[in-house]
């Protein structure tokens, strides 16, 4: 059942975290879906501008529309991941999506307000929620000098500023990680010092982290052993989604390890069997070790076990 992002947060705030994870096809959608009963756990699945724009947005709707029937005790919400504002309207407008992220945090302070203030305002009207972002994502190194690297992080003020004038839903804060394979050299993490001095000027605000693989040291291995080139590659340690979830952080967004797991899987079922040209068979590994990966993600979120009561929390608001 498709659910409101809000209800969602209500129940998690400062208790576990709800995996939001974006899918591009079907054979994702089913693992995810799988991977959610199994652990019985509520979830966020998110689409990215890219993704709409893979197929054609429609089908991946209708595939998440699919998923619901096939799927009835799933309890989930539709997010756009990354909008810009021509797009997060169009969401807005289509009744399909239970909230949509506005991201102009490229922008300077003033305009991302204006931006996102539009964005809510038509939002609202629908029952809409907006997640907004401020801070700029980044490698952040450990190599790079503190100041250098704190000036990429939210700064709590204005994040306080920012939700007040705005009037978003839920904020996407820079707190140390960045998108894609590569986000750490060394001992680097999350900088949960500067959640917490955003938690203390936001309280019960849920916070959003982007940027949240882990890229399993194991699976790059085997990308590599069955024929990839990727480098260091470092992630979050997953260990830290928790402590995070304590400090507010409502919505753990997770991209690149599920890209991971596919590109392992078909790398090495055609090179364990060259001769093969069916795409159905890897297809079907896929979605089974998808699914493994989704509940052990929704287990260090905390998310797992939470469907019933998560569902009896959205019923109540009813
Ligand atoms: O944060 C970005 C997400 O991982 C989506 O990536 O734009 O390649 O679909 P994408
Ligand atoms: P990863 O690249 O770490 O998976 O982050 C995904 C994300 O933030 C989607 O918005
Ligand atoms: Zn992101």
């Amino acid at each position: 059942m498709i659910v409101s992002t809000r209800t969602l947060f209500e129940h998690a705030y400062g208790n576990y975290a709800l995996g939001a994870y974006n899918i591009n096809n079907l054979e994702q959608a089913m693992g995810l879906f799988h991977g959610c009963i199994d652990s019985q756990a509520p979830f966020i699945i998110q689409l990215s501008k890219g993704a709409r724009a893979y197929t054609d947005k429609s089908m991946l709707e209708a595939i998440i529309r699919a998923a619901d029937v096939i799927f009835p005790e799933a309890l989930f919400a539709v997010h756009l991941d990354h909008g810009d504002e021509k797009t997060a309207l169009e969401c807005i407008e289509s009744g399909f999506y239970s909230s949509v992220m506005i991201d102009a945090s490229h922008d300077p302070f003033e305009e991302n307000v204006a931006t996102t203030k539009r964005v809510v305002e038509a939002a609202h009207k629908h029952g809409i929620s907006v997640e907004a972002e401020l801070g700029q994502l980044g490698g952040v190194e450990e190599d790079i000098a503190v100041d250098e690297k704190n000036a990429n992080l939210t700064d709590p003020i204005e994040a306080k500023e920012f939700v007040d004038q705005t009037g978003c839903d839920s904020l996407a804060c820079a707190i140390g990680t960045s998108h894609g394979a590569y986000k750490f050299s060394g001992g680097q993490g999350i900088h949960f010092d500067r959640v917490t001095e955003i938690q203390k000027l936001l309280p019960n605000f849920p916070l959003v982290m982007h940027g949240s693989s882990s890229v399993p040291q194991d699976e790059v291995a085997r990308i590599n052993a069955a024929g990839g080139t990727m480098g260091a590659a470092k992630g979050v340690d997953p260990a830290q989604y928790l402590p995070a979830a304590k400090l507010g952080v409502c919505k753990v967004n997770i991209d690149t390890d599920g890209r991971l797991v596919w590109t392992r899987v078909h790398r090495e079922f055609f090179r364990d069997k060259p001769a093969e040209f069916d795409l159905r068979p890897p297809g079907k590994i896929f979605m089974a070790e998808y699914a493994k990966f989704i509940a052990s993600r929704n287990v260090l979120l905390g998310s797992a076990g939470q469907l019933e009561a998560s569902r009896a929390h959205a019923a109540s608001k009813k």
